[in-house]
């Protein structure tokens, strides 16, 4: 039972203190409304672990097929409305390149689960643009350890897969065919093979309780991960998923704040989504926590069939257009875009330790 007297105050200074909360301490964060105590406290964390400098990582959206049928998502197998299309590998490539003559350091390399994408033919394109000195992210959902294992040893850096939401009975019901054990397992995966580790979750599902994001956030901390990107939920019409009613913007804020609180020096994206319900969404992320965002570099004519949620920002905007954009937004707020390629600062010999296991 939480001590109701216990201000505000007092689990800040605990948070600052010793960067560990107990779950109850962090669902009083939640349900607090003094949300800018909360949001300041993170905003100087964030200055003293990370500091002023934004990391940019261009994500390539290179393909929108999807085997798997999670109900809150517009790739979702069963949705027969959405256009289909992937890119070949050599528009991956070409996309990479363009990327990096723009200035990105990392690309993001994102797609639904597609089984057109081997381990051979992802291998090849890893490797290939592994030689644009680059760090590569990839985003492209469960796969086996082997898999993961391959991708490393092409080249992968990083690797990103949200949780989504710890809550097993939650997950069960919006994910159908697939199970937290098995995500929980292919995090594990990715830990061991010393990739970086990307998850996070959706703020606002329905069914998601304030008990269940304080879990989420005990288990990101448990395994601990390099990279949390968080963003709300936001309803598409053509998934069976029920519309939630409430604006998740400020309990969105709240859990990449608490997280910067907790992990002071990971990776915490302002995302994409945040600039849906709020057109200064990432920048308000930004001094709230996060330090890094994902401009899309996918090719305009793509960028409108990724439709995992409606309502989606720069669809009709170019990859040079963007990377341009961000940067004006970001020194609008006195912040500078890294030069570097943004390691996460415990992680940087993981390339030295996945060496010597290959030995
Ligand atoms: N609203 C917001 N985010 C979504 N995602 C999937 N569907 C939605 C939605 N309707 C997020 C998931 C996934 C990421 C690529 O997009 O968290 O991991
Ligand atoms: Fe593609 Fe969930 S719908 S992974």
């Amino acid at each position: 039972m939480i001590n109701m007297t216990k201000s505000i105050y007092s689990i800040l200074d605990k948070a600052y203190n010793t960067y560990s909360l107990d779950k109850s301490e962090i669902s009083y964060l939640l349900k607090t409304e003094e949300n800018n105590k909360i949001f300041s406290a993170a905003d100087k964390v964030r200055k003293e672990h990370v500091g002023d400098k934004v990391h940019l990582r261009a994500l390539i959206e290179f393909s929108n097929y999807c085997k798997q049928d999670c109900l809150y998502c517009g790739l979702r197998r069963s949705n027969t409305k959405i256009i289909r299309y992937r890119l070949e590998p050599q528009e991956i490539i070409n996309s990479t390149k363009k990327a990096t003559e723009y200035g990105y350091k990392t690309i993001v390399l994102q797609s639904g689960e597609d089984l057109y994408y081997t381990i051979d033919r992802m291998s090849k394109i890893i490797s290939e643009i592994k030689k644009f000195d680059i760090a590569v992210t990839l985003s492209i959902g469960e796969k086996t350890f082997e898999e993961y294992k391959a991708y490393r040893e092409a080249g992968a850096d990083r690797y990103l897969l949200r949780i989504e939401t710890t809550d097993e009975v939650l997950y069960a019901k919006l994910n159908p065919g697939m199970s937290l054990k098995n995500r929980m397992r292919c995090l594990e995966d990715i830990k061991k093979l010393y990739y970086e580790v990307g998850s996070g979750i959706m703020v606002g599902l329905p069914g998601q309780t304030i008990e269940s994001i304080a879990e989420d956030i005990a288990y990101f901390k448990s395994i601990p991960i390099d990279m949390a990107g968080v963003g709300p939920f936001i309803y598409h019409p053509d998934t069976p998923i029920e519309k939630t009613k409430g604006n998740y913007f400020e309990l969105t804020l709240k859990v990449m704040a608490i997280l910067r609180l907790l992990m002071p020096n990971i990776n915490i994206p302002a995302t994409t989504a945040m600039d849906v319900l709020n057109s200064n969404g990432r920048l308000i992320a930004l001094q709230c926590g996060a330090n890094v965002v994902m401009p899309n570099a996918t090719e305009t004519t793509y960028r409108k069939y990724y439709e995992i949620y409606p309502g989606k920002i720069c669809i009709n905007d170019s990859p040079k257009y963007c990377r341009f954009c961000i940067e004006s937004k970001i020194k609008s707020i006195n912040r500078n875009v890294a030069k570097s390629k943004g390691y996460h600062r415990s992680s940087l010999n993981l390339a030295e330790k996945h060496e010597r296991t290959q030995k």
